[in-house]
């Protein structure tokens, strides 16, 4: 009988240990990569989810998403394209959209299934009927306002929910969702569900604000303009009128939205992509950022009341499984993770970690865990793009202890040793780094959002 081997759990240190002192320092990276930025600020704008204000695009709220100009401004700027162009993250399928109003073909990946899903149906809007949209709409609410049940249906797989779903409110949603045709038995029910998940946040008590999902008292002065009222308790009526006017919001966008038939999105990995070798035309994607945002935390309330987690251990199951851009991300048990200069940065960031043992071993381990996955995700993207396809990754850089973490710069680095040529790295905008990151000695100007443009050769 053969031993089974085992796998040291905090393998992952041993990275931040070996060569020490080696590898290039952030400034060294700003100098390799200086003769390829170009200053884009009339595209930061564009960067975040705040001019999605067509049809399609502000049909349901993600707040990670970029914008449709932005995708807009990348392809204008290559020349003989030729799809499929892959998102690898395809989040709401801002791309696939895109690539639709052109007639180009289009293919995305995604991990969460509850934007996985919602793509699919947004691709699909040419084939809804809005006529028969509001007519089960106004039907199912008053079957659900008519109810006599006192109680919510079921309790649901999401933490958030005892405080951010009052049970009154949670009866009405669920009551509604119930007198819908089922989601999956064609387009127009899934509209109607799409409808009924896109107000989800706006009546509950919750608001996604930074990294975290708060309560509306409790949430930051200025930091977000969601929907819904501080502390609200909605009535069952206010629920029902919130769905039915997304549905009628939905209905009068539908005839404007792109005809996404040459479309499709698949739920999967980018770190392990399901599509043949040198298949694909373009990419254009924007990865987790490693900020510690948790899209299973964020959109859990989504996930539990549309039925795609239905136990809080399946939820655990998704956090473990997407990107290591959070602290309760798995820890790398077999890195790949070569590059000298990237392991350079992560070492002198573990060299000023500060704070109790927990904290810097959670953020150390998240960030090599990030940079190891993105790897695996580039080499991924080499394998698929055909010869002279080009590609582009939107992502935002980081500050910890006091430490830049330049992840725009870093991915650069990585995508040049597993052989993408790196044309052009776009600046949008520049973030202010956090207080406390400048307490801890960062400087105020450092962070930036950006556009790494690369090409097979
Ligand atoms: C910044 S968002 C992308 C938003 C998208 N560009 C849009 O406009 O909607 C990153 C997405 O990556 C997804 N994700 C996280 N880990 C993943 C993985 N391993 N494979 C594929 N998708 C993943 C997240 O669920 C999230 O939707």
């Amino acid at each position: 009988m053969t031993a089974r081997r085992t796998v040291d759990p905090a393998i992952w240190r041993g990275l931040l240990e070996s060569q020490p002192g080696k590898g290039a320092g952030v400034g060294d990276l700003r100098r390799r990569f200086r003769k390829v930025e170009e200053p884009r600020l009339d595209l930061g704008v564009f960067a975040g989810p705040g001019r999605r204000v067509e049809p399609g695009y502000r049909s349901v709220a993600y707040k990670e998403a970029f914008s449709p100009g932005l995708v807009r401004a990348i392809l204008d700027g290559w020349s003989d394209l030729d799809g499929p162009l892959l998102d690898p993250f395809a989040g709401m399928g801002t791309s696939l959209l895109v690539a639709s109003e052109r007639g180009m073909s289009s293919c995305g990946i995604e991990m969460l299934p509850y934007p996985c899903w919602a793509t699919g149906v947004l691709i699909r809007a040419h084939e809804a009927t809005p006529e028969q949209l509001t007519e089960i709409a106004s039907v199912a609410t008053a079957k659900a306002l008519r109810s006599r049940r006192t109680t919510p249906d079921r309790a649901l797989a999401a933490p958030a929910a005892s405080w951010a779903l009052p049970p009154e409110v949670l009866r009405v949603l669920g009551s509604i969702q119930r007198a819908l045709p089922d989601r999956g038995s064609g387009v127009d029910a899934d509209f109607l569900h799409l409808a009924l998940l896109s107000v989800v946040e706006g009546v509950s008590r919750s608001v996604k604000d930074g990294t975290s999902l708060r309560h509306r008292a409790r949430q930051r002065e200025g930091r977000t303009r969601r929907p819904g009222r501080k502390d609200q308790l909605l009535s069952p009526r206010e629920v029902a009128a919130a769905f039915v006017a997304a549905v009628e919001g939905l209905c009068d966008d539908l005839p404007k939205m792109p005809n996404g038939s040459q479309a499709a999105v698949v739920g999967g990995d980018a770190r392990r992509m399901p599509l043949m070798s040198g298949t694909i035309g373009a990419a254009i994607f924007s990865p987790p950022y490693p900020n510690r945002y948790d899209y299973s935390a964020i959109y859990q309330l989504e996930l539990a009341f549309g039925g795609f987690v239905t136990s809080s251990v399946e939820l655990q199951g998704l956090r473990k499984r997407l990107l290591r851009s959070h602290l309760e991300a798995p820890p790398v048990t077999r890195p790949v993770l070569d590059d000298p200069a990237v392991l350079g940065i992560l070492r002198s960031t573990a060299d000023a970690a500060e704070g109790g043992p927990s904290e810097r071993g959670r953020t150390l381990r998240m960030l090599v865990g990030y940079f190891d996955d993105m790897h695996q995700a580039l080499s991924e993207l080499v394998r698929v793009l055909r010869p002279g396809a080009p590609a582009a990754c939107v992502v935002g850089t980081q500050t910890y202890f006091g430490q830049p973490v330049p992840t725009d710069l870093m991915l650069a680095s990585i995508a040049e040793r597993i052989g993408l040529a790196v044309e052009r790295i776009w600046v949008l905008r520049h973030k202010r780094v956090a207080v406390q990151q400048r307490a801890r000695g960062a400087t105020a100007g450092g962070g930036r959002e950006s556009v790494v443009v690369f090409r097979r050769p």
